[in-house]
């Protein structure tokens, strides 16, 4: 079991991820800007030091990310997202810390020279140089899509889950995952983290003439619940990379068959009074 740093533990993620890692059996110190957390800035680095000290993991997730393109400077994107885990890294190595589980992004394959997924793509590399320079091992976990999904489960979150949307609780069961291969080895892997891909793969190729048909043959169920909350489901979906899987052992739980037998259990309205619970 491990005595785990976690930076940004306040965020979407973080907030998710203190009961499995304790029912897992690991201590946690989580860290973030402000209280109830222990303060941490990792742009300049101001309190890391004390609160690697005795850790073993560090588990980093601060970034400015997507939806915050337009609104954050290359230079914020820069100190957050680049300097902030050189400085989270060095700590982690005056510490001790061997093994880092690292919040990347799908964006490092679909916008990796744009400004989020540029600043990934460094950020990924210095932990490719620790492994090299420093014998790190570390799991740069690359989620799709999980930002909250406000009051419209079946369009934003259902209909996500045939293009760029994960379900969350498959992210933390990943980090979950990805923290327990690193006890056991020294290693650096690139896990995608995104939904599994549809069931025969070649089912695909109909979309384009058919959406719906498709889906309800890849989806039993699916027509109906399009149809009732009026889905859009004419692009194709792309297929997701399965990188990591098989070394970690993520199996997502979530796609868009789940999502269609859970929609089935329920009245319309009852679907549509669901809010996100994070
Ligand atoms: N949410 C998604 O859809 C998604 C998808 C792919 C990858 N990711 C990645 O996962 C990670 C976590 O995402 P999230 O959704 O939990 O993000 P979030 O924005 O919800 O949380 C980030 C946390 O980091 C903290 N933080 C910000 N600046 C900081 C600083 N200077 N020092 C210390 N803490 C600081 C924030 O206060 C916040 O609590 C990020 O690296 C993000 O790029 C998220």
């Amino acid at each position: 079991m491990a005595k785990i740093l976690v930076t940004g533990a306040g965020g979407t993620i973080g907030r998710g991820l203190v009961s499995p890692l304790e029912a897992a059996g690991h201590e946690l110190v989580v860290t973030d800007l402000a209280a109830p957390y222990r303060v941490v800035d990792v742009r300049d680095g101001a309190g890391l030091d004390a609160a690697a000290e005795g850790c073993d993991l560090l588990i980093h997730l601060p970034a400015w990310h997507g939806i915050h393109r337009a609104v954050r400077s290359d230079e914020e994107f820069w100190q957050l997202n680049v300097q902030g885990t050189f400085r989270a890294l060095e700590a982690a190595q005056r510490a001790g810390i061997r093994r880092v589980v690292y919040l990347s992004s799908q964006a490092w394959h679909d916008d990796r020279y744009g400004k989020y997924g540029f600043t990934k793509r460094v950020a990924e590399e210095l932990l490719e140089y620790r492994r090299r320079a420093h014998g790190v091992s570390y799991v740069s976990v690359r989620p799709g899509n999980l930002t909250p999904w406000g009051d419209d489960w079946p369009g934003e979150y259902g209909r996500g889950l045939l293009y760029g949307r994960v379900d969350r609780e498959d992210v933390l069961a990943a980090i979950v995952a990805s923290v327990a291969f690193l006890q056991s080895t020294d290693a650096g892997v690139a896990l995608d983290v995104v939904r599994p891909n549809p069931d025969p793969l070649d089912a695909l190729e109909r979309w384009a003439s058919d959406p719906v048909g498709t889906a309800e043959q890849l989806y039993p169920g699916a027509r109906e619940v399009i149809e009732r909350f009026g889905l859009d489901v004419t692009a194709q979906p792309r297929i997701s990379p399965t990188g990591g899987w098989a070394e970690i052992g993520y199996r997502p739980a979530h796609d868009f068959g789940t999502f269609v037998a859970e929609a089935l259990r329920m009245s319309e309205s009852e679907a549509r009074a669901l809010r996100c619970p994070y």
